[in-house]
């Protein structure tokens, strides 16, 4: 469980002006195992949000427990410790350009403490476990700049997971993929979510990415929270006008009747629940 109470994060201003508050007093509660997504348009806050969750960025004020226990202060050794119970994966993959597929997904396992360190041989065969989880059993010898986009994520997924995480958070993950796609890595996700039983937070500024695989949403813009709750509620019912305004336009693109309605981010809004998760 990660909970996250009355959170702000300030930036520095650039050559000694004044610093500039970009998330406002944020508090939530995500249970363990679920899939909680993190909605909201550009420079809204998300990847500040999810920075501070990881422990990337010092919170400048508020608490921050994982499972319990208060993490703001955890630094060194213990902070690098909590990390490996993370998963992190990004919009642009971050895969190793000069590694194989296989020293991709190793690498964390690599760069924990010797004293639990696996061996090379045991480092190798949880990779290809998950290389085959990920559905990419044969790539093992391949450079990232051989495969696809999709698969390019897919070994980001693997190395995600190397060290067991109970926790991934997923920053755009899907944002660089056409629509088929992002269905079938939503399609991933959930999977891992449900067998390996991983907490996903999932960062998007996607409507049907969130609707389609998210239990709940919180929604930020301006770096507060304006939505709060169980998906399907959420976009039936929804309080804020900016999410009311968005969803009208995604219904007005899905509908054809605008000039854009065949751009991809207009057409993933036509995805189902059912193609998205199966
Ligand atoms: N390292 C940083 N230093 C100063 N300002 C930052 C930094 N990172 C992000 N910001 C600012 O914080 C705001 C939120 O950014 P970000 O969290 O990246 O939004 P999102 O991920 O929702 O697009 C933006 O106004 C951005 O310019
Ligand atoms: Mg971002």
């Amino acid at each position: 469980m990660i909970q996250i109470e009355h959170l702000h994060k300030s930036y520095p201003g650039a050559d000694g002006s004044a610093s500039r508050e970009v998330l406002h007093n944020i508090s939530l509660t995500i249970e363990s195992g679920e899939v909680f997504g993190i909605l909201g348009s550009s420079g809204a806050g998300k990847s500040t949000l999810v920075r501070c969750i990881n422990l990337l960025e010092p919170l400048s004020s508020g608490r921050l427990l994982i499972d319990g226990r208060d993490v703001t202060h955890v630094r060194g050794r213990e902070l690098a410790q909590l990390r490996t119970g993370i998963g992190m994966i990004f919009q642009n993959f971050s895969l190793f350009q000069q590694r194989t597929i296989l020293q991709n997904v190793t690498f964390p396992l690599e760069i924990v403490p010797r004293s639990e360190r696996l061996s090379r041989a045991e480092r190798e065969e949880r990779a290809r476990y998950l290389l085959d989880l990920v559905g990419l059993a044969g790539f093992e010898k391949r450079y990232p700049s051989q495969l696809s986009g999709g698969q390019q994520q897919r070994v980001a997924i693997a190395r995600a997971l190397a060290n067991k995480p109970s926790i991934m958070l997923c920053d755009e993950a899907t944002s660089a993929l056409d629509t088929t796609t992002t269905v079938q890595i939503l399609e991933l996700l959930h999977k891992i979510n449900k067998e390996l039983g991983v907490t996903l937070v999932l960062i998007t500024h996607s409507l049907s990415v969130a609707r389609n695989i998210c239990d709940r949403v919180a929604m930020i813009d301006g770096g507060r929270i304006v939505e709060l709750g169980e998906t399907e509620e959420l976009f039936e019912n929804p309080q804020s006008d900016i999410l009311r305004t968005l969803i009208a336009n995604a219904n007005h693109h899905a509908h054809g009747t605008g000039a854009s309605a065949a751009a991809p981010s207009a057409a993933a809004s036509t995805l189902t629940a059912e193609q998205a998760v199966k």
